[in-house]
């Protein structure tokens, strides 16, 4: 990624290798990039288990966040597995999925089940807690695996999955370990399954968190590292109804099949603001 970047501190990078340079340091340096993860986890370590909590303070943004996101994933579920889906056995894997809010909200309502990913066990067993209290009467909806364990070390049993859902957690992902991620999980799609990213956009190049360690990017840094994944941009939207002082929001459906159309909703110019969503 060639354009500048910033850090929350205001630190200016010349482009995206100079701040990975001097954050995970160069190949083979593993400790570094070690600690770049502990850090990641030991920050969401102590934050409260609570929707506030993983959603940085803004608990407030949960019915917007929610209310976009089933408008896009009914969309996707019409388009792509209209007819047969209906009668299917669907499966979700929500990636860092904190506390359970996306999964208890949204995911369980629409699959047979879902699968809960969070590196954070405290976040696990409140999501783990406040899954079996809603969901122990019905064993047509549940979540059925809870898997402690970072993105980074992550590979999905083959072909388990209609959706994978990652939402506000893939800036803790350096480059490769994103691509070699989504590289791995396309094998845990079922055919005409797909990918849905929920992710907070710089505006421009990317802005390096310095207390949680985590990286936001933008659409064109998303872009190239799609590309880079060998996955394909089937649909986007924008996330309406957030609070201004906080970084724009885009729902990506990714596919690993070529789509026949692209459809893009208009992207609202926005400033990268401090307040994001950690
Ligand atoms: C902003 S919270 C979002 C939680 C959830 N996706 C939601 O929207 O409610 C970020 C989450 O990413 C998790 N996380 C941090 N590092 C991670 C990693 N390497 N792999 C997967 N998840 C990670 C955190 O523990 C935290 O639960």
């Amino acid at each position: 990624m060639e354009a500048g970047g910033s850090d929350s501190d205001g630190r200016e990078f010349k482009n995206a290798q100079e701040m990975w340079r001097e954050q995970i340091g160069d190949e083979g340096e593993a400790d570094k990039k070690t600690q770049w993860y502990r850090d990641g986890v030991a920050y969401w370590e102590g934050v409260e288990a609570s929707v506030d909590g993983v959603l940085g303070g803004y608990g407030q943004v949960n019915d917007a966040d929610i209310k976009g996101s089933e408008a896009f994933l009914n969309t996707l579920l019409h388009e792509r597995f209209d007819g047969a889906g209906r009668n299917q056995h669907l499966v979700a894997l929500d990636c860092g999925s904190g506390v359970g809010r996306i999964t208890k909200n949204l995911l369980i309502r629409y699959f047979n089940e879902v699968d809960l990913l969070e590196p954070v066990s405290h976040f696990l067993d409140a999501a783990r807690e406040s899954l079996s209290q809603e969901y122990v009467a019905s064993n047509m909806h549940k979540a059925t695996n809870f898997y402690c364990v970072p993105l980074q070390e992550f590979t999905p049993d083959a072909g388990r999955y209609d959706v994978i859902w990652i939402q506000w957690c893939i800036g803790h992902l350096t480059d490769d370990d994103f691509v070699s991620f989504f590289k791995r999980a396309k094998v845990g799609l079922k055919p005409g399954g797909f990918f849905v990213l929920k992710e907070n956009i710089a505006r421009n190049g990317f802005v390096l968190d310095n207390e949680d360690r985590s990286i936001t990017r933008s659409e064109l840094y998303f872009k190239d590292l799609f590309r880079q994944c060998g996955l394909h941009l089937y649909k986007i939207k924008d996330q309406k109804g957030l609070p201004e002082e906080l970084f724009a929001v885009k729902m990506y459906a990714l596919t690993t099949d070529v789509p026949k159309k692209v459809y893009k909703t208009r992207s609202k110019a926005q400033t990268n603001r401090p307040g994001i969503i950690k």
